[in-house]
């Protein structure tokens, strides 16, 4: 017994935590005005790195003084720039919830050699944040991509703190509202919310960031692709668009497109209501089943974008094979790409809920989860 076949299907099946979905109605074409075969260092490239820059700020409402530098290596290159330049001038606490966040627990303690207090939270759960001294350097992650567990907000975080706060907001913003009077580092891809491509990070920095790159120097080396600083002061180039190496122009247009297209839906308020939306219409169907459920434990910290799922049926006995098998039929059904659970979280699925996809599509896909866990209970 498999149930019936849903009638609708998703326009668009692409719910993949990243890359993620390419703006509604994308098209190549859009990118007609790139200058490729131009230097980047010409008029023409560097007007085109500084309005990304110019229109990143605009939309994510950065405060005056904050800087916004495109760096090479998506989100982890922007991370470490970070990790590498500004830790080690005074104590660290690490907080991780998920994959992700180990693995910047594995960058302060293995490979930087820090005395880091790390604090862990298991997937479904977040760290508490009541327990950490902010007067140390503080390295967490806003949304656990793998996990689907977020901050609900800044609260915790003193606005008078002595340590800086470094935030890998990957798969948060542009979705999700960022305190920015509380975060001195934030970083993110072009790959997640936007729908933008893979291959250059973001690094924002707050005042009080600068001033720890321009007084402090690491006791480690450096290579090129991390540095922000020249003799002890900021290159500035970098957050007007002089990038340290040569970025693609094609990716570059790519996010102007998406900004673009951001502020054509309200900016950052029409963003953050459509995963809003997109993730109540997958947390409706979760609540009306009684066999599957949010990996969030507490609901203030569910993620918006990274909708993590698990299956809770007591027939269920193998949880790994039954939820590849529900997803691999989904795929195979062309309802639903990539949404099994990352590789190193607990088993379920993972519904990409961010601004680019559209909810029309979310709630179009919910009747096949019914029909692919039928089928796959019926298989068992
Ligand atoms: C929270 C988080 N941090 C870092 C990364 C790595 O991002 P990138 O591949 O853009 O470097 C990801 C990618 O999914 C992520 O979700």
């Amino acid at each position: 017994m498999t149930g019936t076949t849903p009638a609708v299907r998703p326009a668009n099946p692409r719910f993949s935590s990243g890359p993620c979905a390419k703006i509604p109605n994308y098209s190549l074409d859009m990118l007609a005005d790139a200058p490729l075969g131009r230097s980047h260092r010409a008029a023409v490239g560097k007007a085109k790195l500084s309005q990304a820059i110019a229109l990143t700020a605009e939309i994510l409402g950065l405060p005056d003084g904050y800087r916004v530098g495109i760096v090479p290596g998506s989100d982890t290159g922007a991370v470490e720039m970070a990790m590498w330049s500004l830790l080690g001038a005074r104590g660290v606490e690490i907080l991780a919830w998920e994959s992700f966040g180990e693995g910047w627990v594995t960058d302060a303690v293995k490979q930087l050699k820090l005395d880091a207090t790390v604090r862990v939270a298991p997937y479904g759960e977040i760290v508490d944040f009541a327990l950490v001294d902010f007067d140390k350097d503080v390295v967490f992650t806003w949304n656990g991509t793998t996990s689907g567990v977020r901050m609900a907000n800044g609260n915790a975080i003193p606005a008078n703190r002595a340590g800086l706060t470094i935030c890998d907001a990957t798969s948060a913003a542009f979705a999700m509202e960022l305190p920015w009077d509380k975060l001195d580092v934030v970083t993110f891809s072009w790959q997640k919310v936007l729908g933008g491509e893979g291959a250059h990070g973001v690094i924002v920095l707050s005042p009080r960031a600068v001033e720890r790159l321009e007084t402090y120097t690491p006791a480690w080396p450096l290579p090129k692709i991390f540095r922000m600083t020249s003799k002890g002061k900021l290159i500035e180039g970098i957050f007007k668009g002089e990038t340290i190496n040569t970025p693609s122009m094609l990716a570059v247009e790519d996010y102007l497109v998406s900004l673009k297209w951001a502020q054509s839906i309200g900016g950052l308020k029409g963003l953050v209501a459509r995963a809003d939306a997109n993730a109540k219409a997958v947390a409706d169907f979760v609540a009306s089943r009684d066999w599957i459920a949010n990996l969030a434990v507490d609901p203030a910290t569910a993620s918006t974008t990274s909708v993590c799922l698990k299956f809770v049926d007591a027939r269920i006995v193998d949880g790994d094979a039954f939820a590849k098998a529900v997803a691999k039929r989904l795929e195979k059904a062309g309802v639903a790409f990539d949404i099994g659970a990352y590789r190193d979280a607990p088993a379920g699925l993972r519904i990409w809920c961010g601004s680019t996809v559209e909810t029309a599509d979310v709630a179009a896909l919910m009747p096949w989860l019914d029909w692919a866990f039928n089928a796959e209970i019926a298989n068992l």
